[in-house]
């Protein structure tokens, strides 16, 4: 492309939030779009550069808002093996992806939602990058618990905070019985005229932020020292890439009877087979057969009568045959003995997290299986 024609390009994609240098004394831009620095965002780009690894070399990392690419292009420049960027807005992908075929850089961009993240799609990246990001997400918890799940290792949030000096304390809730500690988060009215795009939703406290990731699942959340007052950056850590079945959060199972009598007699020893998908994103544990431990997953049959009234719940039960990841799926076998009383019943399969939680009240659906007993 001749200068002239970068120019006239780069005029038909303004606004131009991300200045980026494209060589030959050419930047995106040369004036603020919405009030942000000329320069924006090479200032937070000194801060965000010393939570990265000065090497990517053979990591992958994903830029969620990307905008027009600023901090996809420092990750390839930086040696990341893949870098995907997305945004969810179809103007600010066409923008990235002219600079990137500028610079003839290999980055993929994709229009696409925080909310639309899935790693059994797009797979787990090494690092992930939400700049400038979770004030504009609606649906604030949804949005932390999509970036953990993608990530892998390493998740590098920036983001507007409820100013410091305007922030109650975090407290203990002294009534009823749990005692919890609450901490503030703001509510951001919008204007009437506001466009969906720039929506604003809330702005946490730095320690409602640091709860809510712990709670989500990170290892280790820390604050990065250094950054103007009513911004933070907060660098979350992985240990493994899924959190296991001691925590309820992300437990879900598909179940599908495989085979097992329909009838039978009082008293009988029945056994049916089981195919279990850990449909959710936790690692379920198998635990072992020495004592149930809190977060151990076991199949369960409850016994039912007449409309789903339970008659003995937790009939059977029967153990994994191993630790089973997200997404992978195992065949189990249970036994359970048969009423004593001749009847129409219905047995009900459902997994449990010892001590936590049935599959069923997280969401999950049951596998029911009529019995008659003769
Ligand atoms: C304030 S800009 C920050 C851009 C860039 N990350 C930075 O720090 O300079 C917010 C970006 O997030 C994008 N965005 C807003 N909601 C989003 C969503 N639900 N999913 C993905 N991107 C979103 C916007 O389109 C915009 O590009």
């Amino acid at each position: 492309m001749t200068r002239d024609e970068i120019i006239s390009e780069l005029q038909r994609l303004e606004p131009w939030f991300h200045c980026i240098d494209l060589g030959d004394g050419l930047f995106t831009k040369t004036k603020s779009a919405i009030g942000e620095p000329v320069d924006h965002p090479r200032p937070t780009w000194e801060i965000i550069k010393t939570a990265l690894p000065a090497d990517l070399s053979g990591k992958s990392l994903l830029d969620v808002g990307c905008n027009a690419g600023f901090y996809s292009i420092k990750a390839k420049e930086r040696g990341a093996a893949r870098v995907l960027g997305i945004d969810a807005q179809r103007e600010l992908i066409r923008q990235a992806i002219f600079v990137r075929n500028l610079k003839g850089l290999d980055i993929d961009y994709q229009r696409m939602s925080v909310y639309d993240l899935d790693p059994r799609e797009l797979g787990q990246f090494d690092v992930t990058l939400a700049l400038g990001l979770i004030y504009h997400c609606k649906h604030l918890v949804l949005a932390l618990e999509k970036l953990f799940l993608i990530t892998r290792e390493l998740l590098v949030l920036e983001t507007a905070i409820y100013p410091p000096e305007k922030t109650p304390e975090s407290f203990v809730y002294a009534e009823g019985g749990t005692r919890p500690t609450l901490h503030p988060i703001a509510y951001v009215e919008n204007l009437p005229d506001a466009k969906e795009a720039v929506f604003n939703w809330f702005l946490p406290s730095t320690a409602a932020l640091m709860a809510l990731l712990k709670n989500i699942g990170f290892d280790e959340v820390s604050v990065l020292p250094g950054v103007q007052t009513d911004r933070a950056v907060m660098v979350c850590r992985k240990e493994t890439p899924y959190p296991d079945s001691r925590g309820i959060s992300f437990l879900g199972s598909k179940l599908t009877l495989l085979s097992g009598p329909s009838d039978c007699r009082a008293g009988d020893i029945l056994t049916f087979r089981v195919r279990a998908e850990n449909s959710g994103y936790a690692r379920w544990l198998r635990g072992s057969e020495q004592g149930t431990e809190r977060g151990d997953v076991h199949l369960v049959a409850h016994l039912l009568g007449k409309d789903d009234e339970p008659i003995s719940l937790y009939h059977a039960g029967a153990f994994l045959p191993h630790d089973i990841d997200p997404g992978d799926s195992i065949e189990i076998e249970i036994g359970l003995r048969a009423p004593n009383e001749p009847g129409n019943y219905v047995l009900a399969f459902d997994m449990v997290s010892e001590h936590l939680a049935w599959f069923e009240d997280l969401g999950s659906v049951i596998a029911t299986h009529p019995l008659v007993v003769s």
